[in-house]
């Protein structure tokens, strides 16, 4: 069975049941795969295996690897649960390949998702090189990253940093003491409160927000065409406010995911997925 099934669930607009951001990605994602004839897919950083029933269930032959013993435990038996091959699914770290050969063992894939894995790797480049090479030409990624001008509108200690530390990096003295005092008065610079480290990573990277406007490049350079930006997790209002009205926040939220524009997510998504495709021929064949 190769079919679209909406991976969004039903309660998506209750409040009290966590936020699905992923499955908003993969609505997009989905219908992208479906379109061509290849099903063989892998997903990196499986996490739990939440995503697995949402890609078996459209027909795809789902592997995975990830870099945390634990979670590859866990995938192992929601695999065995959903009646697929356990062994699909084994230890492996993006940044070296060696440690996942074994999955690649039947060939390349003609998909690959990974969500919320690049935002805990400092060495991006050198990671979608090794996307590339188990993709099969003609193939499509899916790759997730925190979104850095999501703090445009966020109007907290974020926002704060993306002037300070990326837009006026430059500029010093009086102009730069000036403008971060004005900033540091406007805005809500005592949240978020904490930020979780990176500790499933087993390394001691902060997540790492990254810009919509340069990433395309690094994919380019890998080799990648026709490279696409796609955002989602919209919201609507800054999140501190959220709990001021938990239902209506919910229902805007929700509603800005279908947001058409092109160019709002850019600055009201928290997230993005960089969609690029291996060339069906290329010079990097021969590697
Ligand atoms: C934020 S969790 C997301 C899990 C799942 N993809 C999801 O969206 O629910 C990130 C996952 O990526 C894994 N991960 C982080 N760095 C990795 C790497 N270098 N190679 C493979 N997996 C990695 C982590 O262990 C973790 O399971």
């Amino acid at each position: 069975m190769s079919t679209f099934i909406d991976p969004v669930p039903q309660d998506v607009a209750d409040p009290t049941t966590d936020y699905p951001a992923n499955a908003f990605a993969f609505r997009y994602v989905l219908p992208a795969l479906l379109k061509e004839p290849g099903r063989r897919l892998l997903e990196i950083g499986v996490g739990q295996g939440a995503a697995l029933s949402v890609f078996t269930d459209s027909g795809f032959e789902v592997s995975g690897f990830d870099i945390d013993h634990a979670c590859v435990a866990q995938t192992q038996n929601q695999a065995l649960a959903l009646g697929l091959d356990a062994e699909r699914f084994t230890h492996g770290d993006l940044r070296e390949p060696p440690s996942y050969r074994s999955i690649c063992t039947q060939g390349r894939f003609n998909g690959i998702v990974a969500m919320g894995v690049l935002p805990h790797i400092a060495d991006k480049e050198s990671s979608i090189r090794n996307l590339f090479d188990v993709t099969e030409p003609g193939g499509q990624v899916f790759i997730e990253f925190r979104n850095l001008l999501f703090a445009m509108s966020t109007f907290n200690r974020f926002t704060h940093s993306l002037f300070m530390d990326q837009l006026l990096h430059e500029v010093s003295g009086p102009v730069r003491d000036a403008v971060n005092h004005e900033l540091a008065s406007r805005l809500r610079m005592d949240v978020p409160g904490s930020v979780a480290r990176s500790a499933d990573a087993g390394d001691d990277i902060l997540e790492t927000f990254d810009n919509p406007l340069t990433v395309p490049t690094l994919f380019a350079d890998a080799g990648f065409n026709d490279v696409r930006v796609h955002y989602f997790h919209y919201h609507a209002g800054m999140p501190y406010l959220q709990s001021e009205d938990p239902d209506a926040f919910r229902r805007a939220d929700v509603a800005l995911e279908d947001d058409s524009s092109g160019w709002r997510g850019m600055f009201l998504a928290s997230a993005f997925v960089i969609h690029a495709r291996r060339p069906a021929t290329s010079s990097s064949d021969a590697r």
